[in-house]
């Protein structure tokens, strides 16, 4: 069986559970998990025998290499969804509520007979993709390993004077020569105190002699990201700069060696927490400590303090305290993990030690 055929199986088995005939699968990225279609029009029918994915003729061949049954729709999608549920007298139809808009639901709602229940199904498809297939992990470790390359070929570029958005550039750049199809996200490069912002947009700053370089960046390769942080110091390193930094890296050392199977996501958080408590920055780290990653940039589970969901073996996840001081800048240390069979295995390959260029 392929993978895409055994992806969809698997869910069959949860329709059945929950009563459904079918799940219509709106969010592009499950549609992408399903049927191996990357197009960007797109909704997948998921039926307990098989799956139906509709797109436009722009798509035509492109929907020729996807997996199941392919429907090209001259109008909207959704009216040739409803067709179909009307034809096969679907009565129990799932939707994925926190991705189909109310104008869509709509539509389906009055094209549907009323004998057709229409279902709000929370995560099915996301719950799945949390634990990644062996072809998935080979193709996370490949956008880890290229977007570390590309960090390293991207700091030769380093100079005083220049703009966060020409090393922007640069970084991106170098991810596409070296395989990847876009950046997972918008890159993030931040200088000075502009790093203060946990997620700054690169702009017209240019790099001064004694600032910090914030650089959180991620490729997209075939469909699958990767996620990594990093902090640079132009010219000499402050003690002050020092000490933080070695906090944060303690605290994200800390929550790696707390990832394994069984252990509950919230677990991960608070060990970097302690850590940063323990030196008395514990205020100035304002967000979660990390998140899945794969199909999406962002994905289950979310490393939070009170997340209960245990962590199992397959998940790639990020691992990512920072600290962000106003007056100062912020520091963040973000890799990419696997969870194994007994711990974790950290994929990203780019050292950590205190880097001045
Ligand atoms: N690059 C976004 C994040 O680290 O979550
Ligand atoms: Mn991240
Ligand atoms: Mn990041």
């Amino acid at each position: 069986m392929s993978e895409f055929k055994s992806r969809r199986a698997a869910l069959a088995a949860e329709l059945d559970e929950r009563k459904l005939d079918a799940l219509l699968v709106t969010a592009l990225p499950n549609v992408r998990y399903l049927t191996g279609f990357s197009g960007s029009n797109a909704v997948t029918l998921l039926l307990r025998e098989g799956a139906l994915l509709f797109t436009d003729p722009r798509y035509a061949l492109h929907a020729k290499q996807a997996s199941g049954r392919v429907k090209v729709c001259r109008g909207p999608l959704l009216k040739d969804v409803v067709e179909t549920v009307r034809r096969r007298r679907i009565r129990r139809l799932g939707f994925e509520k926190s991705r189909l808009g109310f104008e869509a639901y709509d539509f389906l709602r009055a094209g549907l007979p009323a004998r057709t229940a229409l279902e709000p199904v929370a995560a099915l498809v996301e719950r799945q993709r949390m634990i990644k297939s062996d072809e998935e992990t080979a193709l996370v470790r490949e956008s880890v390993r290229l977007n570390s390359l590309a960090f390293r070929q991207s700091l030769r570029h380093v100079r005083e004077g220049m703009r966060e958005t020409d090393l922007a550039a640069e970084i991106e750049y170098r991810m596409r020569r070296l395989g990847a199809e876009r950046a997972a996200f918008e890159t993030i490069v931040a200088f000075g105190r502009h790093s203060a912002l946990p997620h700054a947009q690169p702009g017209a700053r240019v790099l001064g002699r004694a600032d910090w370089v914030l650089i959180d960046m991620g490729a997209q390769y075939q469909g699958y990201a990767s996620d990594m942080t990093r902090v640079l110091f132009h010219g000499r390193v402050s003690r002050r700069a020092r000490q933080l930094y070695r906090a944060v890296l303690e605290a994200q050392l800390a929550a790696i060696a707390a990832v394994r199977p069984g252990v509950a996501a919230g677990r991960v958080d608070r060990e970097a927490r302690r850590v940063l408590k323990a030196a008395g920055l514990d205020r100035f780290f304002t967000h979660s400590t990390g998140h899945g990653l794969g199909l999406e940039i962002h994905e289950a589970p979310r490393l939070g303090r009170n997340e209960k969901l245990r962590l199992e073996a397959g998940m790639t996840l990020t691992v990512e305290p920072g600290i962000y001081l106003e007056e100062l800048g912020g520091i963040r240390i973000e890799d990419t993990v696997l969870v194994t069979g007994r711990g974790c295995e950290v994929l990203t390959p780019t050292p950590k030690e205190i880097l001045e260029i």
